[in-house]
């Protein structure tokens, strides 16, 4: 099966935690030669590092943790601060630790592409309160996300993906953008599918986890052209939730894309 048309199993949608393994270093280390993507990230940063970068001074075992992996495993150069890491590294990362009741907690990061989601508001929570406004999510799956990630097993990357669909290509979708949903009429070649990449890894020395995200565009007229992505989606769109649909920002426009797939 192709990538694309594995990112919708049989079936009508629902939320799942499916997790594949592979390899860190796979995940993490750089990929892309055109440096466009270290580039923006650097951008971002810049204009506005309290926005895209955070972590609390008691967390920094964490960053400590992850910057040492990154030199001897992912071939980056050593970063001492969570915005140095957040310009070496392609993918966003995210640092997650239990609290003194086992929750796990995120402590921060460095999202210069957050999905519509802003790192300082949620600094701090559990996962339960970040996916509390994912509706449906946390009836699903809460408890067996709290129990897979209290019993990460080190030295794997487990992957997984989420994906939506913008009215633009661009990389940072921050809420502070304000970058418009989806609106009618619809063109495929206006829409794009919005992959992340998910990668969660354990940290055996503080019992941490870093928690990875890259993004990947695909215009929808692109995806249409294989048949099995293209019914994938289709059948998604069709029998997605309303109150999911709306969280995705899809409400307006679903039955119009559905018409075009
Ligand atoms: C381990 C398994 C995990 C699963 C199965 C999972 C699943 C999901 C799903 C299905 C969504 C909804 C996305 C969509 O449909 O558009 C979501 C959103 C989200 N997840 Fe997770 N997630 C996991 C771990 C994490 C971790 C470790 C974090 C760390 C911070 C995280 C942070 C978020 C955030 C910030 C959102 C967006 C919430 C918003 O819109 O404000 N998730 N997750």
């Amino acid at each position: 099966m192709s990538p694309l048309a594995a990112l919708f199993p049989d079936g009508d949608y629902r939320f799942h935690l499916t997790l594949r393994r592979g390899e860190p270093a796979d995940f993490f280390r750089p990929r892309d030669r055109s440096g466009r993507v270290c580039t923006e990230r650097a951008r971002w940063l810049v204009e506005n590092p309290e926005r895209y970068a955070a972590l609390r001074p008691e967390d920094e075992p964490l960053l400590q943790e992850v910057a040492e992996m990154a030199e001897r495993d992912w071939q980056v150069r050593r970063a001492t601060t969570v915005r140095g890491l957040g310009e070496t590294l392609e993918p966003d990362f995210l640092l997650l630790s239990p609290d003194e009741t086992g929750a796990f907690r995120l402590r921060g990061g460095a999202l210069c592409f957050p999905t519509g989601w802003a790192l300082e508001e949620k600094i701090g929570h559990t996962l339960d309160f970040i996916h509390g406004v994912v509706p449906g999510l946390n009836s699903a799956l809460a408890s067996p996300i709290q129990q897979f990630l209290g019993k990460l097993k080190p030295g794997v990357a487990f992957l997984r993906d989420n994906w939506g669909i913008t009215a633009n290509g661009e990389l940072n979708q921050h809420p502070a953008r304000a970058l418009p949903p989806p609106t009618l009429p619809v063109a495929l070649d206006r829409l794009w599918l919005r992959v992340e990449h998910q990668a969660l890894v354990a940290l055996p020395r503080t019992g941490g986890v870093l928690f990875g995200i890259r993004i990947a565009l695909h215009r929808l007229d692109e995806v249409a052209k294989e048949p099995a992505a293209r019914e994938g989606l289709r059948r998604a769109l069709t029998s997605m939730p309303a109150e999911v649909a709306a969280y995705k920002r899809l409400d307006a426009v679903r039955d119009a894309v559905v018409a075009l797939l």
